[in-house]
């Protein structure tokens, strides 16, 4: 595994290991070039889809590493947001949250609700890592924002439900968006070409 931050080394390793049981696609190289925002050792989370997956996965972060902040969610319907966000600030009165100096920052106008939520979410400055877990049919637009925003990236799987979609979730669009993002289905070069070519 690499280590790029100095004097994080093992904090994000936990952070790995946790991610990794909570089922992310993510490898070391995903997250190393840009984790943290430039002269910033917090890792902000910004929340698409406030369903039980994707509250528990900022439950899992919360739990992993030092440095963590929840910062924004979004999610279609309003009583999700809302009901994520009261749990979650509930969360952040855990007494390990607390000891590992986490917390949650959800302040209404970074609880966004809409179709477009997910890009007021992914787009957000406060924003530096996403984690996704709407419905997988919205997944390779929701990854390619991501992507595309620079943004590192914590995927629920599946990545996408269909032959059209499944290769958007891969094709960098821009040199930028090449650094600090992978997903699972790029691990193979063969599954990878074998879907390009449908
Ligand atoms: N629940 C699990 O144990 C589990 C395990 C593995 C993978 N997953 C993945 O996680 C996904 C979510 O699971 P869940 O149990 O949290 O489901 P859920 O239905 O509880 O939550 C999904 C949330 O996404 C929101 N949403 C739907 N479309 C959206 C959109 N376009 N933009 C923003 N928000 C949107 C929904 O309103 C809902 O709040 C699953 O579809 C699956 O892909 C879940």
């Amino acid at each position: 595994m690499t280590d790029n931050n100095s004097g994080n080394g093992q904090s994000r390793r936990t952070f790995l290991k946790t991610a990794a049981v909570a089922g992310a696609a993510l490898t070391a190289e995903a997250l190393a070039p840009a984790v943290y925002a430039a002269g910033s050792d917090t890792i902000k989370v910004g929340l698409v889809g406030c369903g039980g997956r994707g509250t528990d996965a900022c439950n899992n972060v919360l739990h992993a590493a030092k440095g963590v902040k929840i910062v924004a969610v979004g999610d279609v319907f309003s009583n999700h947001v809302k009901g994520s966000r009261s749990r979650l600030i509930d969360l952040a009165g855990d007494d390990e949250v607390k000891k590992l100096g986490n917390g949650v920052d959800l302040p209404e106008d970074r609880c966004y609700t809409g179709l477009d939520a997910y890009k007021k979410v992914i787009n957000n400055p406060e924003v530096n890592y996403v984690i996704l877990a709407t419905p997988p049919g919205f997944r390779p637009l929701h990854i390619e924002e991501a992507v595309t925003a620079g943004k590192n990236l914590f995927t629920e799987k599946p990545v996408g439900t269909d032959g059209p979609g499944i290769p958007r979730c891969w094709r960098p669009t821009t040199p930028r968006s090449r650094r600090g993002c992978t997903s699972r289905p790029a691990r193979s070069a063969a599954t990878r070409a074998a879907t390009s070519r449908r």
